[in-house]
């Protein structure tokens, strides 16, 4: 096991970690395969690094972004595609190219079709070499609602209702949130090479100390993260569970404290 928290006094201070990171993995393998998540935690750290791609700190001419999850029965330009948010905030600001990206709209058919190609397309590519993750106030990774266990494959899930809630506040109201999703599975997840967990907020405080605490459990799907290779979570103080965490996961691994 490898994990290291890095705990930060601001969301600011987070975002800035979180870009010097890409960044540095971007700089050090220009054809790293990125699997990004949207979400609003991120959104920050793709600025900086939009900005530090803008005065030519790494290339990026040759990096793949993966999406890491899409509403089902919703277009490419529909207001709600997650694939038109990661473009504004991520792809456009990085200049990826559409030959660079592999979404879930990257092929015609059904959703249970496009989850295959999307697999096989990740595979064709060498896998993913750094994912970039937020945290679902229910433990989710993606779209990776609990119950989830690693063994779980790139497919269609019914979103819950704590999920549906969550979303809910990026579109409008709770019906313009789709009912079902297509997500990453945790095995795509979980083979990342370097993983990256972002988690601001003291409303992710109870389910950051669940994914760091205890058994891993298919209901808190995040916590199989202790299980995979290389994973960093980056956390703001608002977040820290701080002295509640007794786990061995929090004794065995390193904690930087960052101004
Ligand atoms: C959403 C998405 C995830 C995202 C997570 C956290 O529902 N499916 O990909 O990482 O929940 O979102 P946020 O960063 O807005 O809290």
């Amino acid at each position: 096991m490898a994990l290291e928290l890095c705990v930060t006094e601001s969301y600011e201070a987070l975002s800035l970690r979180a870009a010097e990171v890409i960044g540095d993995e971007i700089a050090r393998s220009p054809n790293i395969v990125v699997l990004a998540a949207t979400g609003r935690t991120p959104l920050q750290a793709y600025k900086h690094l939009g900005d530090a791609c803008d005065s030519a700190a790494f290339d990026t001419t040759r990096m793949t972004v993966v999406q890491l999850d899409e509403y089902v029965g919703v277009a490419a330009d529909d207001r709600r595609a997650l694939i038109g948010w990661s473009k504004r905030v991520l792809i456009d600001p990085l200049h990826v190219d559409d030959g660079r990206v592999v979404s879930f709209h990257g092929a015609d058919g059904d959703p249970e079709e496009r989850c295959r190609t999307y697999d096989a397309t990740i595979k064709a590519r060498g896998g993913v070499d750094l994912a970039i993750l937020g945290l679902g106030p229910n433990g989710h990774l993606g779209f990776n609602e609990p119950p989830s266990r690693p063994s779980d494959t790139t497919r269609i899930v019914r979103l819950t209702e704590a999920s549906i809630e969550s979303n809910a506040s990026y579109w409008g109201s709770v019906d313009d949130v789709p009912t079902h999703a297509m997500t990453a599975g945790m095995d795509v997840i979980l083979a990342a090479r370097r993983i990256l967990l972002l988690v601001s907020g003291s409303h992710k405080r109870e389910i950051l100390r669940r994914t760091l605490d205890g058994e891993a459990t298919p209901d808190v799907p995040a916590s199989y993260l202790r299980e995979a290779a290389n994973v960093t979570v980056i956390a703001d103080r608002d977040a820290w569970p701080g002295d509640d965490l007794e786990t061995t996961a929090a004794a065995e691994t390193a904690i930087d404290v960052l101004a």
